[in-house]
């Protein structure tokens, strides 16, 4: 499997008056194209600090991350830009992220237009085309993104993502709002955009059946830190570091010899990266 992301060494403290933090202290992972790498830990772990450092959204301290062949993080300006929509994230609600009035075709026109994915007149119809791919139709274009169910905005946001056609989608608590039937077609249709494009996923999640059901790895991290890497549901079962224990002891389906539950539809993700 050819490497799409090495991280190394990656540092990032928030010092204010009352606290120093070391959000991100040392930390290090490779991810393959077509992987799925499932990221758990504890609140306060640094997962989300992970994410807004891929995206640029924050700047390390220290460390570097190597994205397609290139330093990510000597990236500036025009050529920052260009290659922006090569990373793409998924928030737990996009809502946050528009103007209450913004419509489907505000948030789906908007990637097109910056990443000038397709030329001004085709923009329609590539809206279409994202959002029958999500299970959605045209005739959505035109609602307000509030007045969408969540499931309806989650896939809206999904489709935002790949919007910029991008190699890596960063996904932090996308589904954890969802009831358990959405979340597993979200799940799905995930899956689906992997095998069809190759993509490789970030999947961040406080929710191990969730991680179980799609990484093709996972890893764990503490204080800043991944303790420990490896095949998913070998982890499950047999935690090498405090912070996996604490993080499966804490879900009683997931107890080691614990007997699966209807929340879980299959235990391996199926697909191969
Ligand atoms: N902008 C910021 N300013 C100051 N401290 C911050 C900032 N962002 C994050 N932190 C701190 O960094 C640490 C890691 O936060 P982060 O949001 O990355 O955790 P997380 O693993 O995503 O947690 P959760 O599971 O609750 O989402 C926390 O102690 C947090 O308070
Ligand atoms: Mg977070």
């Amino acid at each position: 499997m050819k490497t799409l992301l090495s991280v190394e060494n990656l540092r990032k403290r928030f010092v204010s008056a009352e606290r120093d933090v070391a959000a991100v202290d040392g930390l290090s992972f490779s991810l393959g194209t077509g992987e799925t790498l499932g990221i758990a830990g504890a609140s306060g772990s640094g997962k989300s600090t992970l994410a807004r450092l891929l995206l640029r959204l924050i700047e390390p301290d220290a460390g570097g991350i190597t994205f397609e062949g290139s330093d990510w993080l000597s990236l500036k300006g025009s050529d920052l830009r260009h290659r922006r929509g090569r990373i793409q994230m998924v928030f737990q609600d996009i809502l946050g992220a528009f103007h209450p009035s913004a419509t489907v075709n505000d948030a789906l026109g908007d990637p097109l237009r910056i990443h000038g994915i397709v030329a001004k007149a085709e923009r329609s119809s590539e809206i279409a085309r994202l959002l029958e791919r999500v299970g959605l139709s045209s005739a959505h274009a035109t609602r307000p993104v509030r007045e969408l169910s969540g499931g309806q905005r989650q896939r809206v946001a999904i489709a935002r993502a790949i919007a910029s056609r991008p190699s890596l989608v960063v996904l932090d608590e996308a589904v954890s709002a969802l009831d358990v039937q959405l979340r597993n077609r979200i799940l799905e249709l995930l899956v689906e955009l992997q095998r069809e494009n190759g993509i490789s996923y970030l999947f961040i999640s406080h929710d191990l059946a969730v991680l179980r059901a799609v990484s093709h790895r996972l890893a764990i991290m503490d204080a800043g830190r991944i303790v420990e890497t490896g095949n998913t549901t070998d982890i499950i079962n047999h935690p090498s570091s405090a912070a996996g224990r604490a993080l499966i002891a804490a879900v009683p389906r997931l107890t080691p010899g614990g007997r699966p539950t209807n929340t879980m539809q299959k235990s391996e993700p199926t697909h191969e990266p």
